[in-house]
């Protein structure tokens, strides 16, 4: 550190005040980032991290401040601007356009880059796109469509956009949201490099193993503002904890023991070609099962179709001993069988509706089992979890568009703590969501569980596997490789079946 006070840093930015629908969100922001450093920007959901990196990158105005790079004042008012001073960034909420290839994306609006060079051509843009995909593992050709690509494949695809800029920051948003330890780790690697030539990363993130691996520094924001900055040597998981709840956190995975019933749900020989085959598992009364493996083992693809997002080719679903034949959505909640998909944009939320209306929507209500008994009780039962869950908001009436990205994940995670179906999917459910509001969702969890609904979760975060599962079973390249029971899971038992249950040595 005092050697990096000598220096003059890559970026600074000082007094950030900005306010939404006068509202502050932050107030007299300050920031340093240093040549070939990681700089982890933490807080809870709605500190106001996200804010502050679109002020930087041109998409917000600030209300207040100063921007410095290499101890030059600027002033960026555009994305454009941003990444001509050479600052990219990987946005936390990924908008694909669907229609667009690969490269198309990757490329969008720098064909202008290679006019003088004659390059604008398919051709370049493709072999460049098919390099780039090839160095970052991505299994995939420039000339595939988004649409066809998975949440964790979109994500690789922006990592790839902003690395190949060529910035001299980046900025990543939440970067390994979807992605599980396997592609995480190629991330991490890409990060080695990129500090070895220079560039300063802004790197912000909820999973608190990874700030450990590779943050050089840490800086807090709570409510919009600036708590500390420090090296990472002087951090623990405690005092960051500390500084970005304002209290303390003692119990992470508040697990508690329920009566594992009958039967509830049962897959049998479930094959969908290219995707999964010869599934067959089940979940019980009161039993949390944990589904683990690789971004890419078909853990979601079994899921959606269990669901009727996806269609498969054959297999049976037995719903408490009898068969149900599930073709939608519709026919898979009217069967007892509710599910937050991992990605909510597309099944979960309603942007423009607020808080409540999406918490409370009424198709939904055939869950509710006596628990709305009318308009009065269900705003009160919104509102409570709501503020159980630390949901940052202006009123319950606000559109849920207007939230920071965790706390809009808590609103689909809210909408269905309060139903009681009998099975409950949650497809990474605490993605993108801060520490204090993940315990109070695996301690929701326990209380649905106890009230006898089995629970099915998918994550790639291997705590949570292990620290909220009764059993667990794990996929690797559309096969079940392995099922554990609590007490014998350990992280390297999950991830030799994860591998495939051959590599072990
Ligand atoms: N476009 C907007 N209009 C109104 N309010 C907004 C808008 N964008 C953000 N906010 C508010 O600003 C605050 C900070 O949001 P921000 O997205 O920066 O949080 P964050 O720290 O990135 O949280 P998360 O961890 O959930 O991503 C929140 O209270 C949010 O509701
Ligand atoms: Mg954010």
């Amino acid at each position: 550190m005092a050697q990096e006070e000598k220096n003059v840093p890559l970026l600074k930015m000082s007094n950030i005040e900005k306010s939404f629908q006068s509202v502050k969100v932050l107030k007299n922001v300050k920031l340093e980032l240093y040549e070939g450093k990681v700089l982890a920007l933490m807080g809870e959901n709605g500190a106001g991290k996200s804010t502050l990196m679109n002020i930087l990158m041109g998409n917000y105005h600030m209300d207040a401040g100063e921007i410095e790079l290499e101890g030059k004042p600027v002033l960026i008012q555009s994305p454009i601007m941003a990444l001509r001073l050479g600052i990219s960034m990987i946005y936390q909420e990924l908008n694909p356009i669907l229609d667009m290839t690969i490269a198309e994306n990757i490329f969008l609006n720098r064909e202008n880059t290679f006019v003088h060079t004659n390059f604008v051509k398919e051709k370049y843009v493709n072999q460049e796109t098919d390099r780039l995909l090839q160095q970052f593992d991505v299994a995939r050709k420039a000339t595939d469509k988004m649409k066809e690509l998975s949440v964790a494949e979109c994500q690789m695809i922006e990592i790839i956009k902003a690395v190949s800029y060529h910035s001299k920051i980046i900025i990543m948003d939440e970067p390994t949201s979807s992605l599980s330890s396997d592609e995480e780790e190629k991330l991490f690697s890409t990060i080695r490099d990129l500090k070895a030539q220079g560039v300063g990363i802004i790197y912000i993130s909820h999973r608190m193993e990874e700030i450990f691996n590779i943050a050089d520094n840490v800086m807090v924001l709570r409510d919009g503002e600036f708590i500390t900055s420090e090296s990472i040597q002087n951090v623990t998981r405690a005092s960051l904890i500390k500084n970005m709840v304002g209290r303390e956190l003692s119990d992470m995975y508040p697990k508690t023991k329920c009566e594992i019933g009958e039967t509830i749900l049962e897959i049998k020989d479930f094959n969908r070609k290219d995707m999964f085959h010869n599934i067959s598992f089940q979940v019980k009364k009161g039993e949390i099962l944990g589904i683990s493996g690789l971004v890419g083992a078909g853990r979601s693809e079994v899921i959606k179709a269990i669901f009727g997002l996806d269609p498969y080719d054959s297999g049976q679903i037995f719903l408490k001993g009898k068969e149900v034949k599930i073709r939608n959505t519709q026919d898979a909640i009217q069967s007892g069988i509710a599910m937050v998909s991992e990605d909510r944009k597309a099944y979960g939320l309603i942007l423009c509706r607020s808080i409540n209306e999406n918490i409370s929507l009424a198709h939904m209500n055939q869950f509710c089992k006596g628990i709305f008994l009318n308009q009065k009780q269900e705003k009160k039962e919104c509102e409570s979890i709501a503020n159980r869950l630390n949901l940052k908001r202006r009123d319950m009436g606000q559109p849920t568009g207007d939230l920071s990205g965790g706390n809009q994940q808590k609103v689909v995670i809210a909408k269905w703590m309060l139903r009681q179906p009998d099975v409950l999917i949650l497809d990474e459910p605490t993605r993108g969501i801060d520490v204090g509001a993940k315990t109070e969702i695996y301690s929701m969890m326990c209380n649905l569980a106890s009230k006898g609904i089995a629970i099915i979760m998918i994550s790639s975060e291997l705590p949570e596997i292990l620290g909220m599962s009764d059993r667990i079973i794990v996929m690797h390249e559309g096969r079940l490789t392995g099922e554990l029971m609590r007490s014998e899971a350990t992280q390297e038992t999950v991830l030799y079946y994860a591998l495939g249950g051959k590599n072990n040595e």
